[in-house]
């Protein structure tokens, strides 16, 4: 899932004013944790995730930590509204300070106290109400839902382009990512990442929720997987979690056996279930032990633990997943270290201007140094990374500086990864031209051939596809001036089309699709420009095989609802308009566009922690009631769309 613009850290405030008042970090707990019995969940183990409920904010008040906190000033910031390069709307003002250990400060110490005092810099812990892995039970389908709408005005999901099928072995899949539904965050040895820190600082969480327990997947995964293949699921895209495998994450620290017998049965229960696993090594989820030594993805220093990281989990897993990703939308993630909270957590040298070229530069390093492992290891299968965004579309009809925006989005939204990987082996010129090497780091030619060819296969989150414009007072006096509010991607991203007779203020048009909820404000649906989009895909970074590896719609206003009836929140109209469109589309775009598509995943399995908006922006095609201890999941009506439209469009 995707979420911020290059650089802007509008979202992380929260949207248009509305989520995003002041905050403390709390120490409450919201749900109460005790077991539970009944179900097939085995009441069990006291919690062990409690820490006091002293250790609330500053790592420098917790008696717990090593001798050397008195040196350990934290570093507090008073975040204030910055502005934003793109649309998002106006930010509020922050009242409450986030704080970080020092980078380099934190002493290196393995032990279960080490452990302990990386939790620490985290606060307390909600601990989930069961501790066991819950064996499933069959599922039994509820009846389809009746028809969304008459067959006069939009056919049934196995009436859509009933002729065209998807190619053999085309994957139906959905996604999840480990942070975003496993909960049970401080279980089985698992340390601390950095959105188990960046959750509780004040003002990044829309809802103040925490994925502590969230769906509690790392516990439900069997009944996640029954429910899944009963739909006639064929994969499931979901994340390890570094800090389950490597609780310190470096290469020198403990690996957590727990966590690698964790996801080993994680992965077989899928195979028994006939789903194929798909394996993403990074989503997001940096241990936070690295952000403490060393500033996580901002340092040189992560690509050698990275890779051994990957190493391990190849060795582990290898001949039992077949499709592999190193990272997830990178481009996303290298934007969130340039934005409140993460720019607590800089190396040295590194400002929140360059951060996320830093970390681009890194990451692509240890994307490239795990690819050639999986290679020179002979791991079985195939292995890329997966990009996100659109290339867009001029805003103005043949307006040079449009036009000339959309290959500056192009180029800092999916070529900084993808031409070095599939292209060139070195960053898009457009990058070069206007970011100083102390921005980013230019590649040597040894790097360059190491990066080249370093995925087997193309794949993209492709949500949507808007406009693209020139900064307002035109490109020429943004390229080169690093002052303006738009450098350095001098391109505006634009939900709306261009109002020559700019009747209403901005030239502002009708939108390019209808809107998700408001706070997914990046999203709106927007299948008729998947073809071209595909076709422009394939021609700038060719492939043999593309996977949309996401795709998914936030439901308007679907966790606001009052009251909250069950049989609203199933009736997802707008998610099932969203999947059917796409789908239908992407046939299109195999049969008539010739473009290579062997798989489609959609976003997302379950609800889930959805970043800084919290749980309250729902993409599941299966509800979550988080008020009752079993988490329980309920089907929506996309889900079975779904399920309807790959039965008839799926062959053997
Ligand atoms: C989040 O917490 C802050 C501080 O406790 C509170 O002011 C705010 O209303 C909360 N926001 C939501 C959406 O609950
Ligand atoms: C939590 O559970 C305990 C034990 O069952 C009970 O005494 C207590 O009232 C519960 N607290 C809440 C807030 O429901
Ligand atoms: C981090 O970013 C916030 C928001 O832009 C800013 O207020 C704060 O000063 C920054 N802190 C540091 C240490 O750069
Ligand atoms: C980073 O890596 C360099 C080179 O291997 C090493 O000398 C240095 O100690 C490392 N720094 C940290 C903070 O890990
Ligand atoms: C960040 O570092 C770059 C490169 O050293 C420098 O040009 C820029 O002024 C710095 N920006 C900030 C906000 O400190
Ligand atoms: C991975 O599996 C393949 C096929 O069985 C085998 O040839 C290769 O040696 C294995 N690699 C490792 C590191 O176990
Ligand atoms: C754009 O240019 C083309 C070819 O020069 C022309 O046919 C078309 O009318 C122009 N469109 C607009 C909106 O000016
Ligand atoms: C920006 O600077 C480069 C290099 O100095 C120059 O070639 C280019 O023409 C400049 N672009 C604009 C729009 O001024
Ligand atoms: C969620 O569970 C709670 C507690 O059982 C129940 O009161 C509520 O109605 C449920 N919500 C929905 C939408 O079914």
């Amino acid at each position: 899932m995707l979420l911020l613009p290059w650089v802007s850290a509008a979202l992380l405030y929260g949207l248009n004013g509305v989520h995003a008042t002041p905050q403390q970090v709390t120490s409450s707990v919201t749900r109460n944790s005790t077991t539970i019995s009944g179900v097939s969940v085995p009441s069990s183990s006291v919690p062990s995730s409690s820490v006091p409920s002293s250790t609330s904010t500053l790592i420098t008040t917790t008696s717990t930590v090593a001798s050397s906190s008195s040196s350990v000033a934290a570093s507090t910031i008073t975040p204030a509204p910055s502005s934003s390069t793109t649309n998002e709307g106006s930010l509020p003002t922050i009242g409450a300070t986030a704080s970080f250990p020092p980078v380099g400060s934190f002493p290196r110490d393995y032990s279960p106290a080490g452990l302990q005092k990386l939790w620490n810099i985290v606060g307390p812990v909600e601990s989930p109400p069961f501790t066991t892995t819950v064996i499933p039970t069959p599922v039994v389908l509820p009846s389809p839902p009746p028809a969304l709408y008459p067959s006069s005005y939009a056919p049934a999901p196995k009436d859509i382009l009933p002729n065209l099928k998807f190619p053999k072995g085309f994957i139906f899949g959905v996604d999840t990512a480990a942070y975003q539904v496993e909960g049970a965050t401080k279980e089985e040895g698992k340390g601390p990442s950095n959105w188990d820190w960046a959750s509780r600082q004040p003002g990044v969480i829309a809802d103040n929720s925490t994925a502590d327990v969230v769906d509690l997947h790392y516990y439900l995964y069997k009944q996640d997987i029954a429910r899944i293949a009963a739909l006639g699921v064929n994969s499931h895209s979901f994340s390890i979690s570094w800090a389950r495998i490597f609780p310190f994450g470096t290469a020198d620290s403990p690996v957590n056996q727990e966590g690698l017998d964790h996801y080993a049965d994680v992965i077989q229960s899928h195979l028994k279930a006939n789903i194929a696993p798909v394996v993403t090594l990074f989503h997001w989820d940096t241990p936070l032990a690295l952000e403490a030594y060393y500033g996580g993805f901002t340092s040189p220093n992560i690509t050698d633990d990275f890779i051994h990281y990957a190493k391990t989990v190849f060795a582990a897993y290898n001949g039992s997943v077949h499709t592999w990703y190193t990272f997830n939308e990178p481009r996303v993630f290298c934007s969130q270290v340039g934005s409140y909270p993460f720019n607590l957590t800089y190396a040295p040298g590194v400002n929140i201007s360059t951060a996320p070229y830093q970390c681009s530069y890194n990451l692509l390093k240890a994307h490239a140094g795990a690819v050639k492992a999986f290679r020179e290891m002979k791991i079985t299968g195939e292995i890329a990374f997966k990009s996100d965004d659109y290339i867009g579309i001029p805003w103005r009809a043949n307006n040079t500086d449009d036009a000339a925006a959309v290959e500056r989005h192009a180029a800092f939204q999916i070529g900084v990864f993808a031409d070095p990987v599939f292209t060139t082996g070195d960053w898009p010129q457009i990058l070069k031209d206007t970011l100083s090497p102390e921005y980013l780091p230019r590649l040597t030619k040894e790097e360059q051939k190491d990066i080249l060819g370093t995925a087997d296969f193309f794949a993209i989150d492709s949500y949507r596809t808007y406009y693209v414009r020139a900064p307002d007072d035109g490109l020429a006096a943004c390229v080169n001036n690093s002052a303006h509010p738009n450098w350095p991607t001098c391109n505006i991203e634009t939900q709306y089309s261009y109002d020559p007779l700019n009747l209403y203020g901005g030239n502002v048009g009708w939108a390019v699709g209808p809107p998700a909820d408001p706070l997914s404000d990046w999203l709106q649906a927007t299948p008729q420009l998947l073809r071209a989009s595909f076709k422009e895909y394939h021609k700038r970074w060719p492939a043999k095989k593309i996977y949309l590896s996401e795709f998914g719609f936030a439901e308007p206003f679907e966790g606001v609802r009052q009251p909250s009836l069950i049989y609203h929140i199933t009736e997802d109209v707008d998610r099932t308009n969203y999947y059917m469109t796409y789908l239908a589309e992407l046939l299109l775009s195999i049969h008539e566009d010739g473009i290579p598509v062997q798989g489609a995943f959609a976003w997302a399995m379950v609800d889930n922690a959805e970043w800084n908006s919290g749980q309250s922006a729902r993409f599941g095609i299966q509800y979550v009631n988080y008020s009752t201890p079993t988490l329980e999941r309920v089907y929506k009506r996309s889900a079975f769309a779904l399920s309807e439209f790959f039965k008839a469009h799926l062959q053997n």
